[in-house]
């Protein structure tokens, strides 16, 4: 490969996954069975990120294992009014050029739900929170990859084997007890204080009863705060993908995590509730479904959901109803990736990860909440 027999990109690929792993003192490549590519909104890389995958895409690069695509900057929809489609044409750019490479474009930041890993499976996933949710809940193996290095895996189905890939790197070295407490508070909360506090890798005790919806935003805040890409969570990371060594132990009471709930709303203050990152699984959808039916629709400020968009077919009746109520239901795209078509003065989410974004791109307050007070915030 790394000769040319195979072509330009192939070539060049591997290029890259060679240098990376000399750099980082890899003993060899290893085959990974899923690629993740993210990198893939216009906002975020631009002209030279584009042209980048038009590079690859042009010379007959093409996928060799499974890929997925991480939202864009625009809602496929076209029914938003709040994610603008300011940049479509340069997504639909990018899009194409992935698609042509044989990428599945599911344009979400939930690969797991289209492909779950298996424990123990090498995997070269972009997106910091699949990342760690393949890692700490799968039991899956995966760096936290940037997006040309999840394209190059793509192209020649391996990557360089250091990091998450080895088991002596998977070692928990801080015990964290989570109060009863910390759990009735919102769960993003509690992952900014850990990404901010916790620079080894964790070992997560007394949240086992937790949902894979919590747990999921658990994880991704952490991912955002700090830089993890792995978590032990007791009794739910898969025996023999990691290992513990505990040096250090703390206990997390609730006024440890006050501050990271975020600002206070004024009356009169224009809402936006966003609900979706990660993007929503069938079963959340249902949920809100549910909660909006009880209180009827929104009527003060709006609420944003975000989800691939192959759902806007699949849950065609569930997506009718939510618009009906006054939700917008944008699809294959993401807030913190896109421009806002208008200036909201406070976003109230679920999302450590969209909360510590969206503040600082969009330059607006933000408030974690539960999803169900989300909701009553705008209806
Ligand atoms: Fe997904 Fe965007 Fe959040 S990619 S995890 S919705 S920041």
């Amino acid at each position: 490969m790394l000769n040319g027999e195979y072509g330009w990109a192939v070539a060049k690929a591997m290029e890259i996954l060679v240098k990376v792993g000399e750099a980082v003192n890899a003993p060899r490549l290893i085959e990974v069975k899923h690629a993740h590519v993210s990198g893939v909104s216009y906002t975020n890389i631009g002209k030279y990120g584009l042209d980048f995958i038009m590079d690859f895409y042009r010379k007959g690069g093409r996928a060799r294992i499974y890929t997925t695509i991480n939202p864009g900057c625009v809602d496929y929809s076209g029914f938003s009014s709040i994610i603008s489609n300011k940049y479509l044409n340069e997504q639909l750019l990018i899009d194409r050029a992935l698609i042509g490479m044989g990428f599945k474009p599911v344009f979400t930041c939930i690969p797991y739900y289209y492909r779950p890993p298996m424990p123990g499976e090498h995997l070269a996933w972009g997106e910091s929170s699949a990342v760690i949710y393949a890692n700490s809940i799968s039991g899956a193996f995966t760096n936290r990859e940037g997006g040309p290095i999840s394209l190059a895996a793509s192209i020649t189905g391996y990557t360089y084997m250091a990091g998450f890939h080895l088991l002596k790197n998977r070692i928990a070295q801080v015990e964290l007890y989570v109060s009863e407490e910390v759990l009735s508070s919102p769960i993003g909360a509690l992952g900014l204080w850990i990404g901010d506090h916790v620079k080894k890798i964790p070992l997560i005790k007394n949240i086992n009863r937790e949902s894979l919806s919590r747990l999921k935003i658990l994880l991704s805040s952490m991912a955002a705060s700090g830089s993890h890409a792995f978590a032990v969570l007791e009794h739910i990371t898969p025996r023999n993908t990691y290992s513990l060594e505990i040096e250090d132990k703390v206990h997390i009471e609730k006024n440890m995590i006050e501050k990271y709930i975020g600002d206070e709303i004024s009356p009169g203050e224009k809402i936006l509730g966003y609900i979706g990152c990660p993007h929503l699984h069938p079963f959340e959808l249902l949920e809100l479904v549910r909660l909006i039916r009880k209180r009827g629709s929104v009527r003060r400020g709006k609420l944003l959901l975000t989800i691939p968009p192959e759902f806007l077919s699949k849950y065609n009746y569930l997506v009718y109803e939510l618009r009906a109520r006054g939700v917008d239901v944008a699809t294959g795209t993401c807030p913190v990736v896109s421009t806002f078509r208008e200036k909201y003065d406070v976003v109230v989410t679920n999302s450590g990860k969209a909360a510590f974004y969206i503040r600082r791109i969009h330059n607006v307050k933000t408030r974690i909440a539960e999803i169900k007070e989300v909701v009553n915030y705008v209806t």
